[in-house]
């Protein structure tokens, strides 16, 4: 049986299963659509969004900025990776990438001719603190700054992630994330940039998807700085922790106005089978990858994410680190590309193919776990169509999500911070880039996006993934998510349809446009 047959079957058993352990079942029942995992185009024109609705395109320092070495940086730890043989697809560097360091004044114009309310970008803390600790680069700063007035100028919300990836290497070097020290070091950026943003910037995220720069650079290494080892895993994962709750205090201490919310990756995970070990590995695969960051944050304690009592020896865990990590969070935002199947490592019943897909990396290759501790088996499935990064398309995972941890975390304050898909259309002969595969996705999405709203769910933003093509990390520029197509040779700009699409959204807060 080929990997698509295989986890075609075990979907169609575990349909109708629950979603984790908390009592959503798995939107409408597969056998109502033509294409699983989709919604009826009457959902679509229906579709509606509160006022005020904050819709947003999203990017990332490392990703979009190029000027690598430029006005004082530092070298990141993702700088030297990619200058590092072997890394990073075809060799790719994000040395000149969009040059968006050069070129922000025209994108802020592109956000603005599509009608945007919400931008959410990311520093490079290298830009500002060169070593990661120490007096602050003006140089540095004074982009920031100029980014954030431009994006107000133009009638946007700016919306900060202050930590997307790009870690100074002299920090690395000192032992990286596993080190406790970085939490304090990290607290102080975060307070630099309050102090000096905070009377325009007033919507912060500490991290982006924390689970994954932690897990892909110390558990397996796909990521900087290569390491492949559970317990730095763990001990990297705790200090984030630490370092969101000092983060937290030291934005409100330097700015009144500041809102602390969060960018975490999140995945709507479904057991496999309805067995018993199936349903509580799913539970412990929300806890590890979808909330390890936000039950810190919101209850001061490690959810159960383990098969016993949670390493803390491990963790490098310290008595009082609960009230350290302790902080209540002003809204939650998450991301979501795509869900997984789960099920009880050790029950025997599992597929052997995993693998990477971008950023959605299950990093256990054939191996029977990820690890001892958690015993969950994960698949990505393809059960519905799939983008050209072979992520599969699951619109209605977006509602199943978004009710799961409205409904956990007692109706917070929702922003989807990223969504988005790989294709790799380019310009017509027209000048024109007909993405019509990504305009269904964003359309589909929100459809589902918009049902948990009418559903109750407090959703008041929406980020698209992402602003222009860029650096996808250890894929290169081998995929293409923009809604702004980039020429690499010349930094030419096109929108493409999706964007002009997403334009017309934004006016209207309708899908069928
Ligand atoms: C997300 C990352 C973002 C980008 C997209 C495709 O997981 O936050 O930087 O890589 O995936």
């Amino acid at each position: 049986m080929d990997r698509r047959t295989f986890v075609k079957n075990s979907f169609v058993a575990a349909s109708g299963a629950l979603l984790a352990n908390c009592g959503f079942t798995a939107g409408t029942p597969l056998s109502q659509k033509n294409i699983p995992g989709t919604v009826a185009p009457s959902q679509i024109d229906s579709a509606r969004f509160p006022d005020g609705f904050l819709w947003g395109l999203a990017s990332a320092a490392y990703q979009v900025e190029g000027a690598w070495n430029t006005d004082g940086k530092g070298e990141s730890n993702w700088d030297r990776f990619s200058h590092t043989v072997g890394k990073i697809k075809g060799g790719a560097t994000a040395d000149v990438s969009c040059d968006y360091y050069h070129h922000y004044k025209e994108d802020i114009a592109i956000l603005k001719r599509l009608n945007q309310k919400s931008y959410r970008f990311s520093t490079s803390w290298a830009r500002i603190q060169p070593t990661g600790t120490g007096p602050v680069n003006p140089k540095g700063i004074d982009f920031y700054s100029r980014l954030t007035d431009a994006v107000l100028e133009a009638g946007i919300r700016p919306f900060c992630t202050i930590y997307h990836w790009d870690l100074p290497q002299a920090l690395e070097d000192r032992g990286g994330w596993p080190n406790r020290d970085l939490a304090g070091y990290y607290a102080d950026f975060a307070g630099i940039l309050a102090k000096h943003l905070g009377d325009r910037i007033t919507t912060w995220a500490p991290f982006n998807m924390p689970w994954t720069f932690t897990y892909y650079g110390y558990g397996v290494g796909v990521f900087p700085p290569g390491k492949g080892d559970f317990e730095q895993f763990l001990k990297a994962a705790h200090t984030v922790n630490l370092a969101q709750g000092e983060a937290f205090r030291a934005i409100k201490a330097a700015s009144a106005k500041a809102t602390v919310g969060s960018a975490y990756g999140m995945a709507p995970a479904y057991p496999k089978t309805d067995s018993e070990a199936d349903r509580a590995a799913t539970a412990r695969y929300h806890a590890m990858n979808n909330v390890y960051f936000l039950n810190t944050a919101m209850h001061g304690e490690y959810p159960k994410a383990f098969v016993g009592e949670p390493p803390y020896e491990s963790m490098g865990f310290k008595p009082g680190d609960e009230k350290i990590m302790k902080v209540p969070l002003d809204w939650l935002g998450f991301h979501y590309y795509t869900r997984r199947i789960v099920s009880d490592a050790r029950s025997g019943s599992r597929s052997s193919a995993t693998g990477h897909f971008g950023t959605e990396t299950e990093g256990e290759g054939g191996s029977a776990s990820r690890d001892p501790l958690t015993q969950i088996h994960v698949e990505m499935p393809t059960e519905g169509p799939l983008t050209e990064a072979g992520l599969e398309i699951w619109p209605v995972g977006m509602y199943d999500l978004v009710m799961q941890i409205s409904h956990e975390f007692n109706d917070p304050i929702i922003e989807i911070s990223e969504n988005g898909c790989c294709y790799l259309d380019a310009p017509d002969e027209t000048g024109h880039v007909p993405d019509t595969r990504r305009i269904a996705f964003h359309r589909q999405h929100l459809a589902e996006l918009a049902r948990a709203i009418a559903d109750g769910a407090k959703v008041r933003a929406y980020h698209a993934w992402t602003l222009v093509d860029n650096f996808e990390w250890a894929d290169g520029y081998t995929q293409r998510y923009g809604l702004t197509y980039v020429d690499f040779r010349n930094q030419k700009r096109t929108i493409k349809d999706s964007g002009l699409w997403y334009g017309r959204v934004s006016a209207s807060d309708r899908l069928s446009v």
